[in-house]
């Protein structure tokens, strides 16, 4: 139990890839938009989940990420050096103009941008870096309708600080209870999310939980679309869903497809 605390940083890559394993069909989606993609880019690519998964007849493939951990985890799953691996942030990326045909940010990674000066500094970076006919394509939890994990069911499935158990993973040999809390912000849309990892059979001279804070700025669909048409995109689509669901106010998601718009 002690070596698995040695290593932080692993540990914690480990964990936070054990929680964030996407959405059903989403990796089926986002190889069957770039199947003809003249370069990608993803941005948030984390460890790299989507971007390894596509083909590898989409030419040059690069993933973005601030976190130096997961994405020195992208580059060691990556055996063959098929992408490539850069540290940058979503607003200020170092590519030249037009040298992707499509950008993905999937899996929430939009509304890890907290601001809105951030969010359309983003999209105008994207705008720079598409070909006129190229395409942006993220998926979003629908603000209305998600809740950042499973809610606790009953006010008192929580512990006395805000944390209630939503599932247990298995890392490293080890089994690990996970805990979430949510804390809403005072900023409209925004949501610390803290989840606690909690090894089974923890001994007490051991730091026993590990914990990864995530803050999120939820924005509704007509926020978003207003901001994609001022940064020069069309919104060619909006799904409900990875299937091409059509979407309503219901959907728990938002899948978008947009482009540069035609001068
Ligand atoms: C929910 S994860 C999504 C990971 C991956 N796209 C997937 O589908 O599994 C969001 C990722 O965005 C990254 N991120 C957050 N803010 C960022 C920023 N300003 N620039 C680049 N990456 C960022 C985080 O480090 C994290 O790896």
């Amino acid at each position: 139990m002690t070596e698995l605390f040695q290593d932080r940083p692993h540990l914690e890559v480990n964990l936070f890839d054990a929680l964030h394993r996407g959405n059903p069909q989403d990796t089926a989606f986002y190889r069957r938009v770039c199947r003809n993609a003249q370069g990608v880019l993803e941005l948030g690519c984390g460890s790299g989940r989507i971007l390894r998964s596509l083909r590898t007849s989409e030419g040059r493939r690069v993933g973005v990420d601030l976190d130096r951990p997961r994405l020195a985890r992208a580059q060691s799953l990556d055996e063959s050096s098929i992408c490539s691996w850069i540290r940058a942030s979503m607003p200020c990326l170092p590519f030249r103009k037009h040298s992707f045909s499509h950008v993905l940010i999937p899996f929430n990674a939009l509304f890890c941008l907290l601001t809105i000066q951030d969010l359309t500094r983003c999209l105008r970076e994207v705008h720079r870096l598409l070909t006129p006919n190229g395409s942006l394509y993220f998926d979003v939890y629908q603000a209305e309708t998600a809740s950042s994990s499973e809610a606790p069911v009953e006010d008192d499935a929580e512990d006395e600080n805000g944390f209630f158990w939503i599932e247990q993973i298995e890392v490293q040999g080890v089994l690990f209870d996970v805990f979430e809390r949510d804390q809403p912000h005072s900023r409209h849309g925004r949501i610390d999310v803290v989840y606690r990892f909690v090894p089974q059979g923890a001994e007490e001279n051991l730091p026993a939980t590990s914990e990864i804070e995530i803050a999120h700025c939820f924005r509704a669909k007509e926020e978003i679309d207003i901001h994609l048409r001022d940064t020069g995109f069309d919104v060619l689509e909006c799904w409900g869903g990875f299937l091409g669901q059509t979407w309503s106010e219901h959907s728990e998601m938002m899948v978008y497809k947009a482009s540069p718009a035609t001068p």
